[in-house]
C-alpha cells in the first residue's frame, strides 16, 4: 500500500507516479482509512519544520510495520529534509528505505512561490528524481538514497516553531471574494474547517498547516495576515485536472 499526505498535490504526484510503476493502491491520509499493516508499506509525505506533519505522525502511530516485507518512506521538500527520515522510523520502528524529491515550496505563510520559470525547471527534475525512486521501489530496493538530506540543525532550531506557527489556524481569514464553494472544506485534511452561514470557518485550533485551503482556493479569497495578500498560490498541476 501506499500512504500519502498532500496539501498542495507534490506529494500526490509523486505517491500517483510510484504507484503506477508499482500497482500499488493509494490511500490518503485524513480522507481514507489506512489499513494498519501489508507487505509493502509506502509512506509519502511533505517536510514541514524539518519534520512530519503533525497528520502523518498520527497516521504512522497507527501502522504495524514489524511484519511487512518492505518499508519504505518517500519525501517531498522544498529544499532538505532534515529529521523527517528518523522521525518516522522512530515511529514504524524501522525503514528498509528513504527515497525524497524537491518540489516547488508551498509554505507561502513565509516566502513566495517560485516563478513559473523556476516551477517548471523544479517539477522536471523532481519527476526524473520519482522515476528513479519508483524503479527502486518496485525491486524493494534498500538504503538512504536520498538527494535532499540535511537541514538536521534546521530541525532544532525551527521545529519548535512549528506548532505556534505552522498549524495555528487563527491567522486565517476569508475575504470578500469568498464565493462559499466548500472547496477549503471538502480538501482540508486535517478537517478543521466547516461552512457556517455559507462562509468558512476554521474550528480547529491547530491543524497540520498544509496550507491546501489558501493556496487552492479558486477566487485567492483566504489570507493569512498582511504578507500573503501580495504572494502568489501554489498547486502542483495533477490538482488541477
Ligand atoms: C507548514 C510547512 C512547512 C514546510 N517546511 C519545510 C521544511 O522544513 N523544509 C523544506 O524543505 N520544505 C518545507 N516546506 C515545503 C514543502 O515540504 C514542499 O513544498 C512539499 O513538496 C509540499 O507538498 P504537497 O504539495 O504535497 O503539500 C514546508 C511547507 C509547509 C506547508
Amino acid at each position: 500500500m501506499i500512504v500519502y499526505f498532500s496539501g498542495t498535490g507534490n506529494t500526490y504526484h509523486a505517491a500517483r507516479t510510484v504507484a503506477a510503476v508499482t500497482g500499488d493502491e493509494l490511500y490518503r491520509i485524513g480522507f481514507d482509512d489506512v489499513p494498519t499493516s501489508d507487505s509493502v508499506i509506502g509512506i509519502f509525505s511533505p517536510v514541514y519544520f524539518y519534520g512530519l506533519p503533525a497528520d502523518v505522525i498520527e497516521c504512522l502511530k497507527g501502522i504495524k510495520a514489524s511484519g511487512a516485507e518492505y518499508v519504505y518512506l518517500f519525501l517531498t521538500c522544498g529544499g532538505s529534509d532534515g529529521m523527517a527520515a528518523k522521525s518516522a522510523s522512530k515511529y514504524l520502528g524501522r525503514l528498509d528505505a528513504v527515497y525524497d524529491a524537491m518540489m516547488p515550496d508551498n509554505y507561502i505563510k513565509a516566502y513566495d512561490v517560485p516563478s513559473q520559470d523556476r516551477i517548471a525547471k523544479l517539477l522536471c527534475s523532481a519527476d526524473f528524481e520519482i522515476a528513479g525512486a519508483a524503479e527502486k521501489i518496485k525491486s524493494l530496493a534498500r538504503g538512504d538514497f536520498r538527494c535532499h538530506a540535511g537541514g538536521e540543525m534546521l530541525y532544532l532550531a525551527l521545529r519548535p516553531l512549528y506548532k505556534p506557527l505552522g498549524r495555528q489556524t487563527s491567522c486565517f481569514e476569508t475575504t470578500d471574494s469568498c464565493i462559499g464553494c466548500g472547496e477549503c472544506v471538502a480538501n482540508c485534511p486535517s478537517h478543521a474547517i466547516l461552512m457556517r452561514c455559507g462562509k468558512p470557518v476554521w474550528i480547529k485550533q491547530y491543524c497540520s498547516g498544509c496550507l491546501g485551503c489558501i493556496n487552492r482556493c479558486p477566487e485567492r479569497a483566504i489570507q493569512c495576515g498582511v504578507s500573503t495578500k501580495k504572494r502568489g498560490r501554489y498547486i502542483h498541476p495533477d490538482y488541477k485536472e
